[in-house]
């Protein structure tokens, strides 16, 4: 048995069927399958206690590889060798798509790293002062120092490879990238969305979002990053979300995201009025996450926050 701190949202219109063993106390059945949850625990564990085809869409950001020490036990992306963190990942993939409905979609963003260079650690950057990092991973295997490693296509391939089908490469191109001091390449202002699913065919809404003159979607997204207060570790912005929520589920379905963080996929589930399952191992972030919910409160009618134990 693992006890897992949870947070319930209750509102009146955002429907989540939650797992059995996860029932909280003291929340009338009919009201049950009316919640959104936040569960503080590791990403893989969770998972394996969430029934079957809960989540039509899955947006996720999981964390980078080498960029930052989220400063907690069984954190990923602190591997010394990326194919080690890909396979976490991929073993983490492979619950969200059991979790996943048939016909859903994953929204995966996911950054690149550089090696670094032969230095093992990383002093506090004054913007940035979260990307401070007391022990870097040594130049991996078949790399030189100052690579750049490639993480996206990787993990993507590693998916693709794992049975998902890979549909897109999206570009999130950011305008307002934050400056870098490098002399010797261009200064990176994009990151991939890939748009992955478990079947050949799937929801896909492709009315609920337009661009300019009616036009489809297409692969390159220009979106701002949007740095939130008190919040030092990269959160996506909520206007990189919404696409994903829109163009893959619709009103009342299951909104899932594995590496809740400051639960911004929450937030958008709830303006968009999907429920959220949201799952985050570290608890000062799940407090941030709440916070942040909190001040949706109009649309809640209560939180129930209580330790509940699940068998693993
Ligand atoms: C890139 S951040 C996600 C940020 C989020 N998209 C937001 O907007 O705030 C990655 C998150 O994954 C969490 N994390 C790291 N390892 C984890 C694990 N094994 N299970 C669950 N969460 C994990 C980190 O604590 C961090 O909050």
């Amino acid at each position: 048995m693992v006890q897992y701190h949870t947070v319930h949202y209750v509102p009146a219109s955002h429907p989540l069927i939650l797992p059995q063993n996860l029932t909280p106390a003291g929340i009338p059945e009919d009201e049950l399958i009316l919640s959104s949850t936040v569960v503080t625990g590791a990403a893989l564990e969770v998972l394996q206690n969430i029934p079957a085809g809960l989540a039509q869409v899955v947006v996720t950001s999981p964390p980078y590889w080498s960029l930052r020490d989220y400063d907690i036990p069984g954190q990923i992306g602190l591997e010394d060798d990326p194919d080690a963190y890909i396979e976490s990942l991929v073993k983490v993939f492979a619950e969200v798509q059991r979790v996943l409905a048939d016909d859903g979609t994953l929204w995966l963003n996911i950054g690149d790293s550089y090696t670094s260079g032969g230095r093992t650690w990383r002093a506090p950057d004054k913007k940035n002062p979260a990307r401070a990092m007391a022990t870097r991973p040594p130049t991996p295997p078949g790399l030189k120092s100052k690579d750049l490693v490639g993480i996206p296509w990787k993990l993507a391939f590693a998916l693709q490879k794992a049975g998902w089908y890979l549909r897109s490469d999206i570009v999130w191109r950011k305008p307002n990238t934050t400056p870098e001091s490098v002399k010797d390449r261009p200064t990176r202002s994009h990151e991939y969305l890939f748009l992955l699913t478990k079947s050949e065919r799937y929801f896909y809404d492709h009315r609920a979002v337009r661009e300019a003159n009616d036009r489809q979607v297409r692969s390159v997204w220009d979106i701002n990053t949007e740095g939130l207060r008190d919040v030092h570790f990269a959160t996506f912005p909520t206007k990189l979300v919404e696409p994903c929520i829109l163009l893959g589920s619709q009103r009342g379905d299951v909104v899932l995201d594995p590496f809740f963080g400051s639960g911004t996929v929450g937030v958008v589930a709830i303006e968009t009025g999907r429920a959220f399952l949201g799952i985050e191992l570290n608890p000062t972030y799940v407090e941030i996450a709440k916070r942040r919910l909190d001040t949706m409160g109009g649309r809640f009618d209560r939180r129930v926050e209580q330790i509940e134990s699940i068998a693993v």
